[in-house]
């Protein structure tokens, strides 16, 4: 890496020292957020997400030096433990105390209320315990209460807070935020009715919904690609780009989760949430300052153009399908309906192709082709930005018929960095072209690798940063936009296509997109 002056000599710095002063600077400027004294409430703190994710997320950040010295985890679920085992859990999620001295010396203080959340006796001793660590741990009143359980109890325990005044900001001006994992509903209503039970006890402004992809550096790096470049902008829109393609494929079937997968599937699991966010940043207008409700407002207009065929229309723009028993990185596996917890006859989807128009200026006329699936062929998750052929080529036939249409493909996980993909002079005495890649890699320019999602989505709430949250309107446009299909899927259309564990899905989603002369960008 290089750093020069102005007209000065350049200078090579080593990468980790370029990273130190440039961390430096950024916290020399207040650009490197330390939050106030919180207590962080953890509902379903016995459970999985709170043990996998949250928990070592918290664990990393004390480790950096990023928690105020006023800080502390109280748990809350059902199960009979006390303070002594909670704390034992947080230290596993640490991985021990050596590991982690900063951790260790927080953990001491860190609390444990056993108590359903359907009972309001659970609240009143959550309050109170609160009240203790203001005191003991120096929390001063503000509160970062995560809803990490199921979901079916999220009213219940945004109104039980309520009830115990848990909801309203202190007299000092602390905080309290409400974090909700997805899924926010089912479908459009439950998420309008979750939205009204959430808005009775909490304002918007003081609900972060979690979508982890947009805790990725590499979705946030979609809007420095585009915003922070003169390069790029000029050619995103439809004069440039002949069309959009998101990719979301995973090797993994659905291990022991078959139970919950079966109420969920492809359009739910991943399209409705994460293909939306992801497909918003790409394609919104520029915001005018990266404030978390410009950025907002500006993938909301998108998710507001987007097309929407009705549910009768939707078997020319829909593929679902299932994968049956196949290959899967050299081993042997069952298809979706011999997994454990699946219905023999279930008619989930665990693939999902679908092409999707956006109605506007920048846009119209490009196709959005999105798929995504599990059990196949290989896990990547990127978005690919097809641009138009050459209107001349001036070379023989034959001698480009290695050259692909030029993309830029934004890869997000997990080889994660961007490829830009053009054509070039193959050496030797014919204008033979072909296409080759130009690649940034994220690990090779960052060789400090990347936080983890939950790391930086929990510093933002931390510190009230909305902007990778996603707001009420979004939730409930990606909803309007899914609807029509989950309608289609009600009425068996379109009819269940199959692919075998270990391919890139069924035949019918290349028919999808070779019927307008296009074809997938497999890795
Ligand atoms: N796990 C993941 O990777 C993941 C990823 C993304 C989103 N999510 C979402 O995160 C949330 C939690 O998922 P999870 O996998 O951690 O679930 P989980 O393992 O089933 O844990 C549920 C938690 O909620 C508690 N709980 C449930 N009903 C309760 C009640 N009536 N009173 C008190 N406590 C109650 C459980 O306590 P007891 O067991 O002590 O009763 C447990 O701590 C869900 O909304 C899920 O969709 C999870």
């Amino acid at each position: 890496m290089t750093a020069a002056g102005d007209g000065g000599p350049a200078a090579t710095l080593e990468p980790a020292l370029d990273e130190a002063l440039a961390q430096a600077a950024e916290a020399a400027a207040g650009v490197s957020r330390r939050p106030e004294p919180v207590a962080v409430v953890i509902f379903g703190a016995s459970g999985d997400l709170a043990a996998r994710k949250i928990l070592p997320a918290l664990a990393t950040l004390a480790a950096r030096q990023a928690l105020p010295d006023g800080f502390a985890v109280v748990g809350v679920a059902r199960s009979e433990i006390g303070d002594d085992e909670f704390r034992d859990r947080c230290m596993a999620a640490a991985g021990g105390e050596e590991a982690n001295p900063a951790w260790t010396r927080l953990v001491r203080q860190f609390r444990y209320v056993a108590g359903d959340y359907g009972e309001d006796v659970t609240f009143a001793t959550l309050a109170e315990v609160l009240d203790e660590l203001d005191a003991s741990a120096g929390t001063r009143g503000n509160r970062l209460y995560y809803l990490a359980t199921v979901p079916s109890m999220f009213g219940r325990v945004a109104g039980g807070l309520a009830r115990h005044g848990g909801n309203r900001p202190g007299p000092g001006g602390s905080f309290a935020r409400l974090v909700v994992e997805k899924p926010f509903g089912t479908d459009l209503d439950s998420a309008r009715r979750l939205d009204d039970e959430l808005h009775q006890s909490f304002d918007e402004d003081q609900i972060f919904r979690i979508d982890h992809y947009m805790g990725k550096e590499t979705v946030q790096n979609v809007l420095a690609l585009r915003f922070a470049n003169a390069i790029f902008e000029p050619i995103w829109n439809r004069r440039y780009v002949d069309h959009v393609q998101v990719t979301v494929a995973e090797r993994l079937g659905v291990e022991h989760r078959g139970n919950f997968y079966e109420s969920a599937g492809a359009l739910r699991d991943i399209v409705q949430n994460h293909v939306m966010q992801v497909l918003s940043l790409t394609l919104m207008e520029p915001p005018a300052t990266m404030e978390a409700n410009a950025i907002r407002d500006e993938k909301v207009k998108l998710l507001r153009s987007v097309v929407v065929p009705r549910a009768d229309q939707q078997v020319e723009h829909v593929v679902r399908a299932q994968y049956g028993a196949g290959t899967c990185g050299g081993e042997a596996v069952p298809g979706y309906r011999e997994e454990e917890g699946v219905d023999p006859r279930s008619m989930t989807e665990t693939y999902l192709a679908m092409n999707l128009a956006v109605d506007n200026w920048r846009w119209a006329g490009v196709p959005v082709y999105i798929r995504t699936g599990k059990r196949l062929a290989d896990r990547v998750t990127e978005v690919t930005m097809i641009f138009q052929r050459p209107p001349h080529l001036p070379f023989a036939g034959q001698l480009t018929r290695d050259l692909r249409p030029d993309s830029l493909k934004l890869r997000i996980q997990p080889d994660e960095g961007i490829s830009l993909c053009f054509g070039a002079k193959v050496p030797g005495p014919t204008f033979r072209v072909r296409s080759v890649s130009m690649d940034f890699s994220y690990q090779q320019a960052f060789p400090g690798g990347t936080a983890e999602a939950y790391e930086r989505l929990l510093l933002d709430a931390m510190t009230g940063d909305a902007m990778l949250f996603i707001r009420s309107d979004e939730v409930d446009q990606a909803w309007q936009i899914v609807a029509p299909i989950q309608e289609a899927f009600a009425f068996g259309e379109p009819p269940l296509a199959h692919y075998p564990a270990g391919s890139w899905g069924p035949i019918e989603a290349d028919r999808l997109i070779e019927a307008t002369g296009r074809q997938w960008s497999n890795p």
